[in-house]
């Protein structure tokens, strides 16, 4: 029998880096990704949202590049991970529900353009990665951040799918909304991602591109670790 043989340490200290566009299910499929190689997974869209939760709590304008910059050098942004559970903390003061919601997600896309706040957030995410055994997920991962990533990934679907998978999750959150303002929402966010001047969400070279229109989460999370086996063995 031709059995093909994967050395499990192989896998330690590898990178896999996640792009795409908003509604792909880039988070859960990172957290399942991570969980299955037993990696830690890094959320960057969620520092972001946790700066941008703080900005409008203290009143800091999403336009205020220079305030914003500053504090995106020193705000204290930590994850815990455990399975398929990820907390997201500030200055340990847990905020994973706060930073999902509406009025951060219309906001983030703004603070997120500016130079100084990428700077901020791009040096701390090069340094939690550094060990590697990471899956990290977002805009700019196979970009910018991890260009040397082992493995790198982007996800994409329908403007109109992403726009119904949005509108489930809202739903089961209890807000109101519908399909149409949500495929809105999502073009907009994706024409501010990707036309932004620093570093815009683009397909980096050597990504591998994967369709999730028609794909269950469980079919990514599979053709994930499936490529990862085969780059890693
Ligand atoms: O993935 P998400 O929806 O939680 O990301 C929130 C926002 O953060 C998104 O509109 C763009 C921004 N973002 C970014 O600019 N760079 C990243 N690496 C991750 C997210």
């Amino acid at each position: 029998m031709n059995e093909i043989k994967y050395n499990l340490s192989r896998l330690r200290g590898k990178i896999i880096a996640i792009d795409g566009p908003a509604g792909t299910g880039k988070s859960t499929t990172a957290t399942l990704v991570a969980a299955r190689l037993g990696y830690t997974y890094l959320d960057t869209g969620a520092m972001y949202r946790a700066l941008t939760y703080y900005a409008l709590k203290h009143d800091v304008s999403p336009s205020d590049s220079v305030a914003l910059g500053k504090l995106a050098a020193k705000l204290p942004i930590t994850f815990k991970n455990k399975g398929d559970i990820n907390r997201v903390f500030i200055a340990g003061h847990e905020v994973t529900e706060e930073i999902r919601t509406p009025e951060v997600t219309r906001e983030v896309s703004e603070v997120s353009a500016h130079k100084g706040v990428r700077d901020a957030m791009v040096r701390q995410q090069m340094e939690m990665g550094k060990e590697g055994s990471i899956v990290a997920e977002g805009r700019d991962t196979t970009t910018v951040v991890f260009t040397h990533a082992d493995l790198k990934i982007y996800l994409d679907a329908s403007v109109e799918e992403r726009a119904r998978r949005r509108l489930i999750d809202l739903t089961r959150m209890g807000v109101a909304t519908n399909l149409e303002e949500l495929k809105k929402e999502i073009q907009r966010r994706d024409d501010f991602d990707s036309g932004r001047k620093h570093s815009p969400l683009t397909r980096a070279p050597g990504v591998i591109v994967l369709d999730t229109t028609e794909l269950t989460i469980e079919d990514q999370v599979s053709q994930i670790v499936s490529l990862a086996m085969d780059r890693f063995r």
